[in-house]
């Protein structure tokens, strides 16, 4: 089964085309990824209107690079999958109507994807992981950790309760004068810095269930940033290495008590699984590591570059919902929200499921 992907949720303009192996086991036959961030850098965040007419230009070529490099037709093609959100209403428009397009003329089937769940499955192309295991997103929109039970099948567990934690490290790095994305920035200089200068606060940390916040800590380090300005090399660098120390020890206690969760509810997870641009963070990549040992599971971390947004996850998303017989109509609309308990699941599971 060949499937071609399109991403355009955000900044990212992605296309891939993947083959998925009746044994399950898939292959990324081309992976294209346009960014955008020079165009929003100056701007310090993504500009919708900006990343939208991005889209509209970049995306028929990318479309056909990925075609070229997969050395595939779309007459091959066993169906057409593209993001459908949740994500910037503009972006969607222009990838879910250039794969209707595609579908149509080519008489495809249509799978509009749901971008969480792209995520989800990631990896399930990269590492084969069986169901079911426990998944950490982390991303500039997307805070979750959510039980990954089937394909269609996912029940979170919890999830920030005002801003993502890539958010969080882009208005740090904003606040201190740095670059954009904040991420990566925050991690060079807290590499230089002292992480036990300045007491941040670990919000939600010690409480039941596994939900985050991010607001409290952000306001901590723009006080303290405030207290002592103007700030020096130094000074920066303290601040950034006590930030992601205060995010690392808060990701690790609520994995602890989500992996809990977890095992109370569905029994032990067959891995822990990172994916989202904050799984980048070596910090917390070697947390993730240590938390994954203490719980006795394994932990998937897929490559950094399927981590990020990619048009891979979405076509994989989109061959798997397909071996289920999961297709939508060419009515399908983009949905700037879209949580991941209410995409649609196979027939078997629907029925199973209590009435909404
Ligand atoms: O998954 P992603 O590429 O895009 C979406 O947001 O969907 O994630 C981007 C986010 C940005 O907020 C960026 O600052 C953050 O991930 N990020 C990092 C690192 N690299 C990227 N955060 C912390 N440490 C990093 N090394
Ligand atoms: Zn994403």
């Amino acid at each position: 089964m060949i499937v071609l992907g399109i991403e355009t949720t955000c900044d990212e303009t992605a296309t891939a085309v993947v083959e998925r192996q009746p044994d399950g086991h898939g292959r990324i036959l081309a992976d294209v990824v346009l960014s955008q961030i020079a165009e929003h850098a100056k701007f310090g965040g993504v500009v919708p209107e900006i990343a939208a007419r991005a889209h509209v230009e970049a995306l028929d070529l990318l479309i056909a690079q990925a075609m070229r490099e997969a050395s595939c037709e779309f007459a091959r093609l066993d169906g057409i999958a593209a993001a459908a959100g949740p994500g910037l209403m503009g972006g969607l428009i222009v990838g879910l109507t250039t794969a209707k397009a595609i579908a149509l003329v080519h008489e495809k089937p249509l799978i509009a994807v749901n971008h969480l769940e792209a995520h989800a499955l990631t990896a399930r192309l990269t590492h084969d992981t069986p169901f079911p295991y426990c998944l950490f997103l982390a991303s500039g929109g997307h805070t979750q950790v959510v039980a990954v039970l089937g394909v269609g099948d996912y029940v979170r567990l919890g999830t920030t309760l005002d801003d993502a934690i890539g958010e969080a490290f882009d208005k740090t790095a904003k606040v201190l004068g740095l670059g954009y994305p904040g991420g990566p920035e925050v991690e060079l200089y807290a590499a230089e810095g002292d992480p036990s200068r300045f007491a941040l606060p670990r919000p939600m940390a010690g409480r039941e269930g596994a939900d985050f916040s991010l607001s409290g800590l952000k306001t901590a380090l723009r006080l303290e940033a405030k207290k002592i300005a103007p700030l020096s090399e130094t000074d920066v660098c303290d601040l950034c290495a006590s930030f992601q120390q205060a995010v690392a020890e808060m990701v690790i206690d609520r994995l602890y008590s989500g992996l809990g969760l977890f095992r109370e509810r569905f029994g032990a997870p067959t891995a822990l699984v990172a994916a989202g641009g904050v799984a980048a963070n070596q910090a917390i990549r070697g947390l993730l590591h240590h938390i994954a040992t203490e719980c006795e599971t394994e932990l998937v971390l897929p490559p950094a570059e399927l981590c990020t947004d990619n048009g891979a996850m979405i076509a994989w998303a989109g061959a798997e919902r397909l071996a289920h017989g999961l297709i939508d109509s060419l009515d399908a609309g983009p949905r700037a929200r879209w949580p991941l308990d209410r995409v649609s699941k196979p027939a078997a599971l629907a029925a199973e499921a209590p009435p909404a």
